[in-house]
This record gives structure tokens, C-alpha cells and sequence, in this order.
């Protein structure tokens, strides 16, 4: 009895001592940040309001507010010591400033939409930069060209555009609430990238503070930098404020579809002559097929599906003969075909119905349960003994989810070096892998899975190095520990950026060669 008395003693006094630890630890840090911080911002709005610290009463609903993935809203994930909300650049200068003076990491958060949670988990104490004040756009529809900060999303800037022609759009992702600071800096692609190329490709100027706290345009910025975050991922360079894109062309009408097949309706021949067809379309349409599995005990209980749904940029008796030609074994009819405005197809791709009120791309708040996921290229099509091992390795999961988006069209006439995404003219298609499950389940069982299935896929893909999209990101790949070279960062650098994973290297070196902007997938510098 006696023993266990002192346990417990002890017990107590250990849990006292890391209360108490943590507690000063971050008094230590917030105290003499806080006090920086309003010496640098004067006559603004109470720094209070600005910087939220652990005891600030809207610190955890900011904190939640653009936590997408909810793996990462275990009690067990570190959360930040402080949350800047900027309302104007010197609040983000001096967010920088202060967080280099204490050695304070940052993350940067737009949307909050990074799969492995980059802009808001670290595990060391740390700060997070959270742009969600920072969302005006201006359209300026003579010019065709828009300014647009980090903070807004792609359903505002969609909605934004919509306001003031039917006939102009921005070719960037379908999910509304994703944000513009991850997604141009990643790349970002759309169901028009097959005509278009991608958001970064559309991207005219930017402006970026640096480590130094110095705002700087494209032409401050000097040309290498400013190709550096057009696809390299904003996170390894500084804080990405803004952004100046180019804006396309639709008609007025593009016609979409979607076609599910089951495995007892020759999906695997269908999804054959899918492969070798998709990406030799012309631009204008967009074909892409999404795994599933159906649970339906009423139609013969587990079955693989795989939808076909495509969007085309015109209307749809244009789109039929050309699927008669290229594409019959689809066997689309008239009737399997809607045609609408282009703002409206974004409604139907987000899972709206197309009469919805356009408001509805303005929500801001969505979480898409726990997942995890993991993207491929493939340059050749997948032979048949591997799509039947597939398809038995998706019967194996409850909600596996697989979208492969066909290449082609305009990808394959931008150069490779163009920006640093580099998954241009040899890629057929990208496959992102996806499983989700409800917050309550383990996560161990569906992460597991999601591993086996992508050594499954091993010889099916890009080899050497073996592709994969930053905008996907996932640490599976590698990791940064400590101060990682160039050299080791190959094994996840390579996979994102090919041969143009050195470029990046070479402008962080010139721009944060103290490495100050890192993270576990951070480009670290590199110099001769
Ligand atoms: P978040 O704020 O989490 O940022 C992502 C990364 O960028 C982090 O490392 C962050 O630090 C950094 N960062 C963000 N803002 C920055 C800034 N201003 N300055 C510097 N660094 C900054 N992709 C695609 O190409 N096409 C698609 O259709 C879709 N669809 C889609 C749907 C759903 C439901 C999800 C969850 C994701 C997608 N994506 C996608 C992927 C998406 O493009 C990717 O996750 C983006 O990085 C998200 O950008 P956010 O700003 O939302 O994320």
C-alpha cells in the first residue's frame, strides 16, 4: 500500500513539474514576442486582437477553423504556442521579424487544406501566420487579370469572377473552400488544365515578404524566386501575400457527365480503353474516372465501381461525335449530358446541385473526416493483371477513393522547367490515392492500407524517380530532420520536382540561407 502511495506521490509530482514546465516554456516565449511585436505595430488595432495566445478565448476556434483533415485534432498533436491573424502587411512583417529574432518557427496557413497538416502541426514550439483576414480579390475584366491574396479561397475567387462575366474563369482545383496560398504555390490543377495548364502557369506577378520582413513584387523578387513559388510550394521561402493571375476563356455553355460502371459492366475493358484514350483528347474535354467501392446489399453487396465523369468546353452535340469517334466502348447518350454555364459546372463538381445560389461557394468551414493519401504518375497503361489485383485491394477498404486525371492537351506542350512542377508531357495520367474513416476509428488500419496499396502499385508507375505532386503532399516520402541537406531531401525532392528539384535548392539558398522558413518538407538551401 505503502508503495503505492509514494507512486502516486510521485506521479503527482511529475505530471506538478510538467504542468508547470510547459506553462513557463510558453509564458517564455509569448511574453517577449508580444512585447516585440507591439513595439514593431503601433497606432493598429490592439496586438491582443492580432496575436492570439493559448489563453485568447477565440484561440481554438481559429485554430479549428481551417483544420481539414480531422487526424490531426488529436489531443496528442502539439498545438501553436501563438496564432497571428494579420489584418495588414506589417502585421505579417512583424510576425516574421519577431519570430526570427526568438527563433520561433512559423507555419503559414491559407486554407489549411495541406494533407499532413504542414501550416498548423509542428513538433517543435512554434507559430502560426494564418492569412484567413487576408482574402480580397479584384478583377479587373479588361485586362482579364485579377489580384487575389493568399488568404481568399477558390470558391471566392470562382464567385468573384462569376460576378462579372460567363465567359472568364480561373483554371485552379473543384474543392471551393481550398485556399489560394497552398494551391498556387503547389501548382494547381482543374477539370480545364487539359486546355489551360495549371493556376501556377497563370500566375503574372506575387508578392512575398521574406525572412527579413523586406515586401517584395515579381520584379523585386527577381525572376528565379518568383519561379521558385509558382509550383516549389510558398512554405520553403517566406510568406506569399498575394498574387496577380492571368485569367481563360470558357464558352458560355460546357457540357458535363458522369458514368459509373461496375465491374459486371466490362469496366476493365472500359477502363482500358480509357488509358490509352483520355490523354490524347482534345483539350476541350476533360474525362477523368474515379475509383470507388459500392456497399450496396440490395445490388449483390461489395462491388468495385468506377465512374467516368468528364467535362467539356463546349456544347453537347459537339461532345458526342467525338466520343462516338474516340471513345464509343463509354457508350454515352444525349440524355447522360448537361449543359450549362461554366460557374455552374463548378457548383456540380463541388457536389452542388447547378441552380444553387453561387453563395454557397463563399463557405468557408468544412472538414472532410480523417484521411490519408498519397498521389502517382503513370506513363504507360496499366496491364490487366494489375487492374484485377486492384481491384481486389480496394474491396479490402470501406471508403477507398482512387481520382486518376488524364494528362495531355495543354500539360504536354508546357516545358517540364517551366515551373518546378514538373509532371508535364510524359504523364498519361496522375493518380491520387485517398481513405478516409471517422475520427472515432484507428487510423493505424486505413494508413496501413493505404501504404500496401501503394507498393502495390509500385510497378505500375513512374519509375526513377517514382512521381509524386507536392499539392498531394505526404511524408511517407521523407522527411527533413535537423538540418537535412540537399542530398538527403533527394529521396521526397526528386519524387515532387524531378530534375528541377535543384533550381529551388539554389534560390533558397540566396533568399533564406539561414533556412528560417522550414518545415518537414522545407527545400533547404544549397550552395557550391
Ligand atoms: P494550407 O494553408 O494548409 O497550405 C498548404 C501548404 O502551403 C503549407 O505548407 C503552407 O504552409 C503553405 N502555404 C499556404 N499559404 C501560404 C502562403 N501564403 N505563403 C507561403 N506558404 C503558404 N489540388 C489540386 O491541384 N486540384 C484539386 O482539385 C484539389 N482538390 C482538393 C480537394 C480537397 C478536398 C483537398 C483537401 C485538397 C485538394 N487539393 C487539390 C490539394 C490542395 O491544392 C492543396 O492541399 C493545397 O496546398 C491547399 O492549399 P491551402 O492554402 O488550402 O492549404
Amino acid at each position: 500500500m505503502a508503495f503505492t502511495y509514494t507512486k502516486l506521490a510521485l506521479l503527482s509530482i511529475t505530471i506538478f513539474i510538467s504542468i508547470f514546465l510547459e506553462t513557463s516554456i510558453s509564458f517564455d516565449i509569448e511574453k517577449p514576442f508580444l512585447h516585440c511585436f507591439s513595439s514593431i505595430v503601433r497606432n493598429s488595432n490592439p496586438t491582443e486582437e492580432i496575436v492570439l495566445t493559448q489563453n485568447s478565448s477565440s484561440y481554438e476556434s481559429l485554430l479549428q477553423s481551417s483544420i481539414r483533415n480531422t487526424r490531426f485534432l488529436d489531443s496528442s498533436v502539439l498545438k501553436p504556442n501563438l496564432i497571428v491573424t494579420p489584418q495588414e502587411l506589417s502585421h505579417v512583417q512583424a510576425a516574421i521579424t519577431c519570430s526570427v529574432k526568438q527563433g520561433l518557427q512559423v507555419r503559414v496557413r491559407s486554407g489549411g487544406h495541406d494533407y499532413e497538416g504542414l501550416s498548423y502541426i509542428s513538433n517543435v514550439p512554434f507559430l502560426i501566420i494564418d492569412l484567413s483576414n487576408f482574402r480580397s480579390i479584384s478583377i479587373d475584366i479588361e485586362d482579364e487579370s485579377a489580384w487575389v491574396q493568399s488568404g481568399a479561397t477558390l470558391g471566392e475567387l470562382y464567385y468573384a469572377i462569376a460576378n462579372q462575366s460567363n465567359v472568364h474563369a480561373f483554371p485552379a482545383g473543384s474543392c471551393p473552400t481550398v485556399g489560394i496560398g497552398g494551391h498556387f504555390s503547389g501548382g494547381g490543377f482543374s477539370t480545364i488544365f487539359r486546355k489551360h495548364g495549371l493556376a501556377a502557369d497563370h500566375v503574372i506577378d506575387a508578392q512575398i515578404i521574406d525572412v527579413n520582413g523586406k515586401i517584395l513584387n515579381r520584379n523585386l523578387m527577381g525572376e528565379d524566386l518568383f519561379w521558385a513559388i509558382k509550383g516549389g510550394g510558398g512554405s520553403s521561402f517566406g510568406v506569399i501575400t498575394s498574387w496577380k493571375v492571368k485569367l481563360v476563356h470558357v464558352p458560355p455553355k460546357v457540357t458535363i457527365f458522369d458514368l459509373p460502371k461496375k465491374l459486371d459492366q466490362n469496366v476493365s475493358e472500359i477502363f482500358q480503353k480509357w488509358q490509352t484514350i483520355a490523354h490524347k483528347l482534345p483539350g476541350e474535354l476533360f474525362l477523368h474516372s474515379v475509383m470507388g467501392v459500392s456497399n450496396s446489399p440490395k445490388h449483390g453487396g461489395k462491388s468495385v465501381i468506377v465512374s467516368f465523369t468528364g467535362l467539356y468546353l463546349g456544347i453537347a452535340e459537339n461532345l458526342l461525335p467525338l466520343m462516338q469517334s474516340n471513345f464509343a466502348e463509354l457508350g454515352l447518350r444525349r440524355d447522360d449530358c448537361t449543359e450549362m454555364n461554366w460557374i455552374q459546372s463548378v457548383l456540380y463538381l463541388a457536389g452542388y446541385p447547378i441552380n444553387a445560389s453561387l453563395n454557397v461557394l463563399l463557405q468557408r468551414n468544412q472538414t472532410f473526416g480523417s484521411f490519408k493519401a498519397k498521389s502517382d504518375y503513370v506513363n504507360e497503361p496499366i496491364p490487366r493483371a494489375g487492374l484485377e489485383g486492384l481491384w481486389k485491394m480496394l474491396l479490402e477498404e470501406d471508403s477507398p477513393l482512387l481520382i486518376l486525371t488524364p494528362y495531355g492537351g495543354r500539360m504536354s506542350e508546357i516545358s517540364e522547367s517551366e515551373t518546378p512542377f514538373p509532371h508535364r508531357n510524359k504523364s498519361i495520367f496522375g493518380i491520387q490515392y485517398l481513405v478516409n474513416w471517422d475520427k472515432n476509428e484507428e487510423t493505424k488500419m486505413h494508413v496501413e492500407w493505404m501504404r500496401r496499396l501503394y507498393a502495390y502499385m509500385k510497378p505500375y508507375v513512374s519509375k526513377n524517380p517514382r512521381g509524386a505532386y507536392l499539392n498531394y503532399r505526404d511524408l511517407d516520402i521523407g522527411v527533413n530532420r535537423g538540418n537535412t541537406s540537399y542530398e538527403e531531401a533527394k529521396c521526397w525532392g526528386l519524387k515532387y520536382f524531378k530534375s528541377n528539384f535543384e533550381r529551388p535548392a539554389r534560390v533558397k539558398a540566396q533568399v533564406d540561407p539561414s533556412n528560417f522558413f522550414r518545415h518537414e518538407q522545407s527545400i533547404p538551401p544549397l550552395s557550391d
